[in-house]
């Protein structure tokens, strides 16, 4: 599934589809080149989730912990991290959580299958004036 993101109020529709997958052990996979709006959009799902405080990049804590409507949410930046991580510790905290990580390709998840995995891609275009997002999901209820 493709949609085409010109402005903010654009992602309204994607984050609507995607909060209905916000469960206990499911992942959203956000991946996409440096500042194409991962973080910017996990920002507004979480808000629009009810996560009162404010959502900050987890470039270098690698992992923020948030909860809302009695879950909690964890949000990785996988940037800083490679196959070679022990994610042993992380899989423990994947396991009762709902998990958005950035640069998944990065890491090895192991709690993560076809079925509890949404997979994003932004893409900006050339002139950066609209961002192309890839969605891959075999949630076909959402995508
Ligand atoms: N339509 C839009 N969607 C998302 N971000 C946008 C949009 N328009 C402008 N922006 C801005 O683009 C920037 C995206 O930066 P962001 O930190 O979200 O990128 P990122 O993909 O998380 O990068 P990184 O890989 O470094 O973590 C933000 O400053 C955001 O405000
Ligand atoms: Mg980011």
């Amino acid at each position: 599934m493709q949609y085409i993101i010109k402005n903010i109020q654009d992602w309204n529709e994607i984050i609507k589809k995607i909060k209905k997958f916000i469960k206990p052990n499911n992942f959203l996979f956000l991946s996409g080149e440096l500042g194409t709006g991962k973080t910017a959009f996990t920002k507004l799902l979480l808000k629009s989730f009810g996560v009162e405080n404010n959502v900050t990049s987890p470039s270098f804590v690698i992992l923020n912990t948030y909860f809302a409507n009695g879950l909690t949410i964890n949000h990785m930046d996988a940037y800083r991290l490679n196959f070679n991580e022990d994610m042993a510790l992380y899989d423990e905290l994947f396991d009762s959580s709902f998990n958005i990580i950035e640069w998944p390709d990065n890491v090895v998840i192991n709690n993560a299958n076809p079925k509890n995995t949404i997979k994003m891609k932004i893409t900006l275009s050339e002139d950066n004036e609209i961002r192309i997002v890839n969605i891959e999901s075999t949630d076909f209820e959402i995508f």
